[in-house]
């Protein structure tokens, strides 16, 4: 027996093992599988110690009970196993409620009908432990939810969830950048950003603004001078708001997309374009 349980126990070792190595030869998936089989392999074997111990407990009990009954161990096997099923049948009865046939006509009611009569079955035990489980599960749930308040309801559980939910909504937005605003806009030379911030400036504001920032219609946006401030805030509440007849853009542009093009601007800073459009405003220095 010893030498065939190490075996098992090595076995079952050596199946894990590549489930838990970090750097495994084997796929992600064929160590799953690896996982899993062991796992129902090992629930196989418990199955099968259950059924062995109930079976060594099943031997015992019959044991006993026949030492203390020595006429029952005197009969044959045969009369033992009769006795076991009337036994049982008799559980089976006092469960169900039922009253065996022998017994029945205790049950029949009074009245007749065209020679037809009614036996009063009483309702089975287990129905009736049934209808007393709803009734203190009833009780239970009207002071968890309604006494106590230890749970929530379903409109309240609702809430929370929506408020969970928001929450996450709001999280997500401001690690993609989609809640910025004026007061949360941040200076960046970040590479991806100036060319997110370029491909908006050639679309919507060159028109204006022309394609270096030189000025046409709007204020050249490279030189020193500036009519409502160079900081990356005032540039993206101008952007955002719009003043005067330089349009807003929150409508059709995203939070990200105006602060992308933002840093744009603030990039075009001292970039001297051939044909600058003349000074407007007043000169800021950084
Ligand atoms: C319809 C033409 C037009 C378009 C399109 C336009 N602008 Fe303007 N922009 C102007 C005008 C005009 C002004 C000057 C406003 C004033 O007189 O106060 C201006 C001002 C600005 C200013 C402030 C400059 C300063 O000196 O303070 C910035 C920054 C700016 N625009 C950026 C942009 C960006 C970025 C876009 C594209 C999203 C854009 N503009 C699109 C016309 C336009």
């Amino acid at each position: 027996m010893k030498p065939l349980r190490l075996i098992f126990l090595s076995l079952l070792v050596l199946g894990v093992q590549p489930a838990f190595a970090e750097d495994s030869l084997l796929s992600p998936e064929t160590m799953n599988y690896i996982g899993y089989g062991t796992v129902i392999v090992a629930l196989i074997v418990v199955i099968i110690s259950m059924l062995l111990v109930l079976r060594a407990v099943k031997l015992v009990t019959t044991a006993l009970s026949d030492a203390a009954n020595p006429a029952f161990a005197t009969l044959t096997k045969e009369e033992k196993l009769a006795q076991r099923k009337a036994a049982k049948n008799d559980k089976w009865i006092k469960l169900l409620s039922l009253k065996p046939l022998s017994e029945e006509h205790t049950l029949v009611m009074e009245g007749e009908y065209d020679g037809i009569k009614e036996l009063d079955n009483p309702t089975p035990a287990w129905f009736m432990y049934l209808f007393y489980a709803t009734i203190a599960f009833g009780i239970g749930y009207l002071l968890v939810y309604h006494v106590f308040k230890t749970a929530p309801l379903q409109y309240e559980e609702y809430s929370i969830e929506v408020a969970q939910a928001a929450k996450a909504k709001a999280a997500l937005l401001a690690k993609t950048g989609a809640a910025v605003d004026e007061k949360t806009v941040k200076l960046s030379t970040d590479a991806g950003v100036l060319a997110s911030g370029k491909q908006v400036f050639a679309t919507r504001c060159s028109p204006c603004h022309g394609m270096a920032g030189q000025g046409i219609i709007g204020p050249n946006l490279t030189d020193d001078f500036w009519l409502h401030g160079n900081k990356i805030s005032d540039i993206f509440k101008t952007i955002k708001y719009g003043i005067n007849t330089m349009p807003s853009w929150e409508k059709l542009l995203s939070p990200k997309e105006m602060s992308d093009v933002s840093n744009y601007v603030k990039s075009l800073h001292g970039t001297n374009p051939p044909n600058p459009k003349a000074p407007q405003g007043v000169k800021v220095t950084d």
